[in-house]
């Protein structure tokens, strides 16, 4: 039997995922499980959404353009134009959500074995599209002591190599909930000039900053050629399903170059895309209505966290995660068991363990990321759940 390629065996299944089969069984069980292991929001999708498909009139569902419809282009364009970020139709690709708008990214500036430094811990699929490039990603620590802030300029530094091609940054963070500062967004702008690399800014979680300034790199215009942001409609507009967002730079050749990865793959949903356009048309009170209960969200989080002996982790300031350790010895057999074995008044909670948010072997072990975007009464009862599987594990384990 011809074996398949080392690339896609060395990629590891999601942690957000992974454990789906055996939150499934649990369901079937009869169990109610409560999801804090993925980010889907359960806000409601608005519904110029809604409207916007069931008026599809069209005799065919053709391709569309492979950079996407004028429709779906312009929206985001307007967008821009309303956050004061430079981008027009043109330095826009229309992508299926922010996820193949990061794996045409790290396409156009790798070749195999080159090289994209991530801050960690950081979102698990970076490593997983990488790979599938053949890039590696390389790892820069930042640590729960310093409250996941990056660390020095020459800390960074020490993590290029002649093969490195871009910086990986997320902002707001996902699992760290940190949103980067001014200094921390000049000292990354600086070593992208004086290195001569990419920022690859990841800000799909851009309206959802609590009580912190958000900057986007836009606002430095002499990185304006080294800039490929990654956006998409999955969380600002509750619509995780609908697959749409796109990759925008105002670097020529990126464009022309991803054009092709999206010309390969033909195009994107019309109907989606339709759809994903009226969304954009959404009055600003749905983001401040998501906002503020995020918000609330996070706050009910970090009170029910902070009563866990052994959590160890910061107040996010953006996006809707936390990542924490827990007083467990192995956070991926916890979660595992808290799915086949542990109920609280018939419930319990698929949690995400973290070790995948780390590319440092051996780190992560005993941390799990949250997901705060159910409701407070859901996170109130996940967070009981949580602290009193934490005691029963250990019982049982006898520690
Ligand atoms: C930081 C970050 N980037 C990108 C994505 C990709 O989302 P989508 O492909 O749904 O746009 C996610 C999804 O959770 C994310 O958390």
């Amino acid at each position: 039997m011809s074996k398949l390629s080392e690339k896609v065996m060395s990629i590891n299944e999601s942690p957000i995922r992974k454990l789906a089969p055996l939150a499934r069984a649990a369901r079937e069980a009869g169990k109610r499980v409560i999801a804090l292991n993925i980010g889907q929001p359960d806000v409601p999708t608005p519904a110029e959404y809604f409207e916007a498909i069931k008026k599809v009139d069209t005799s065919v569902v053709a391709y569309t353009d492979s950079n996407g419809i004028d429709e779906m282009k312009n929206a985001f364009a307007d967008y821009y134009k309303k956050n004061n970020m430079p981008f027009e139709n043109q330095d826009i690709l229309i992508t299926a959500g922010g996820s193949e708008a990061l794996l045409f990214s790290y396409a156009c500036l790798c070749d195999e074995g080159d090289e994209i430094i991530v801050f960690e811990p950081f979102y698990t699929n970076y490593k997983s599209l990488a790979r599938l490039v053949g890039a590696k990603v390389v790892p820069v620590r930042c640590v729960v002591e310093n409250e996941f802030r990056l660390p020095d300029k020459s800390e960074v530094e020490k993590a290029i190599t002649p093969r490195t091609k871009a910086l990986m940054v997320t902002n707001p963070n996902n699992p760290t909930g940190v949103v980067l500062g001014k200094e921390e967004m000049d000292m990354l702008t600086r070593v992208a000039l004086e290195h001569d690399l990419f920022i690859i800014s990841d800000e799909v979680y851009r309206e959802y900053v609590y009580g912190a300034k958000w900057l986007s790199f836009t606002d430095y215009p002499e990185i304006n050629d080294r800039l490929i942001v990654i956006d998409s409609v999955s969380k600002r507009y509750s619509g995780c399903g609908i697959r749409i967002g796109c990759l925008a730079s105002k670097n020529r050749s990126v464009i022309a170059n991803a054009l092709k990865l999206c010309q390969a793959r033909l195009s994107v949903p019309l109907v989606e895309q339709l759809g994903a356009a009226a969304l954009f048309k959404t009055g600003d009170d749905y983001i401040k209505y998501c906002h503020d209960e995020y918000e609330k969200r996070r706050d009910v989080l970090v009170e029910g966290m902070a009563k866990i002996q052994g959590a160890k982790f910061i107040k996010p300031c953006g996006a809707f995660y936390l990542i924490t350790a827990l007083p467990v010895d192995n956070s991926e057999e916890f979660a595992k068991w808290l799915l086949t074995d542990f109920t609280y008044e018939g419930e319990t909670v698929t949690l995400c363990p973290a070790a995948d948010f780390y590319a440092t072997e051996g780190l992560g072990l005993n941390e799990v990321r949250i997901s705060y975007c159910l409701c407070c009464e859901d996170l109130a009862r996940a967070l009981n759940i949580i602290a009193l599987g934490v005691k029963e594990y250990n019982r049982l384990k006898g520690n």
